[in-house]
């Protein structure tokens, strides 16, 4: 009896450690009982935020230099499933630095957050609206020596963020990611990918264009280390691309008894409070696609069906 209530307290002790996208015990309302610094009320700068109007152009800010990303690596890359998302370890060789980040950050890995068959994923938000995807390009601060060093300071690393929107054509280059997924179904696989030049999974012609803003990783320990570079156009796959991540990727290992699949891994938008969320000096400020508002589709089916109503009241 003693022997079984121990058991089950550690059982559900080494659960609780890890944390979860689906399940209330474990999901990101959550990760604050599990690690102290992901309590959105104690601190104000976490990630991700809705992107808005409220926001201020630094003419200052043009184009990162990203070092490396024309080129192709030497030796291999690792795309591995880590239960949390599919992360692709990117050996040395690429660094960013330039509009105006404090240091050289070198590139470690990029991975990505999607939502479910017929929901989007991404994890910032432009004016309220999602997109299907997001991608993230981790960076760290060159004069540490590890995650463990730069997750102590303000400024260790520089994410670069990249909205990922679905047109009917396939992306080639992105290609070479989604094809290799299949053998990352499961928590702890991993697949070597030949390296190529990132620059081709870019906006490469509207890299000028993004959005600027200090805060938080958005995975435990939610560590408020991360300045933030959202780009404002979009990357284009294709619909069954999107699909391979909404349909392909599990959160369990291959032999657990239950397969869950890893949907909806993404966090939830944190306020902005008094943060300053600049704005590069080539940005359009959310204008074409991802500006139109879903009210004016809405407010519209709604006028119709006021009109219809009178109209049908007016004829009885
Ligand atoms: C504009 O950006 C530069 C580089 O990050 C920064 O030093 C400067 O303080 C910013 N200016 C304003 C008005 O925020
Ligand atoms: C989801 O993404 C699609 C494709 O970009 C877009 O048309 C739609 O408005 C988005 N839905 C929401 C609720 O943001
Ligand atoms: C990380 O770097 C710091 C600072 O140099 C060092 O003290 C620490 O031991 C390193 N940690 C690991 C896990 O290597
Ligand atoms: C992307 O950049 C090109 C070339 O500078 C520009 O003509 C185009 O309007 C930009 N696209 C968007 C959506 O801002
Ligand atoms: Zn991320």
């Amino acid at each position: 009896m003693i022997w079984t209530a121990a058991l089950l307290i550690v059982v559900s002790y080494v659960h609780s450690e890890d944390y979860c996208y689906d399940e209330p015990h474990c999901d990101p309302y959550a990760w604050g009982d599990m690690f102290p610094s992901c309590h959105p009320l104690l601190e104000e700068h976490h990630s991700p935020i809705n992107l808005d109007h409220q926001m201020t152009r630094n003419e200052s800010l043009e184009y990162l230099h990203l070092e490396g990303f024309e080129e192709i690596q030497t030796g291999h890359w690792t795309l591995k499933n880590d239960g949390h998302s599919v992360v692709l370890q990117v050996g040395g060789g690429m660094s960013v630095s330039g509009g105006g980040l404090p240091d050289v950050y070198h590139t470690i890995q990029l991975h990505f957050h999607w939502g479910g068959p017929a929901t989007n994923g991404s994890e910032h938000t432009v004016d309220g609206r999602r997109y299907p995807m997001e991608m993230h390009v981790v960076n760290m601060k060159s004069i540490h020596p590890n995650l463990t060093a730069a997750l102590d300071d303000p400024t260790g690393l520089a994410v670069l963020g990249f909205f990922i929107d679905v047109v009917y054509a396939d992306n080639v280059h992105f290609g070479l990611i989604s094809q290799k997924l299949s053998s990352v179904a499961y928590k702890g696989q991993t697949a070597k990918i030949k390296p190529f030049p990132l620059m081709n999974l870019l906006p490469k012609n509207n890299m000028s264009q993004y959005y600027r803003y200090y805060g938080s990783l958005t995975t435990p320990p939610c560590s408020q280390v991360v300045v933030w570079t959202l780009y404002e156009v979009p990357v284009y796959i294709s619909w069954s691309q999107l699909a391979q991540f909404t349909s392909q990727i599990f959160s369990t290992e291959e032999d657990a008894e239950q397969v869950t699949p890893l949907q909806k891994n993404f966090r939830h938008i944190h306020p902005t409070f008094s943060r300053i969320v600049s704005v590069s000096k080539d940005a359009k400020l959310l204008t074409g696609t991802a500006s139109r508002p879903l009210m004016s589709a809405v407010s519209l089916h709604l006028l119709q069906i006021i009109l219809l109503g009178s109209f049908i009241i007016s004829g009885l």
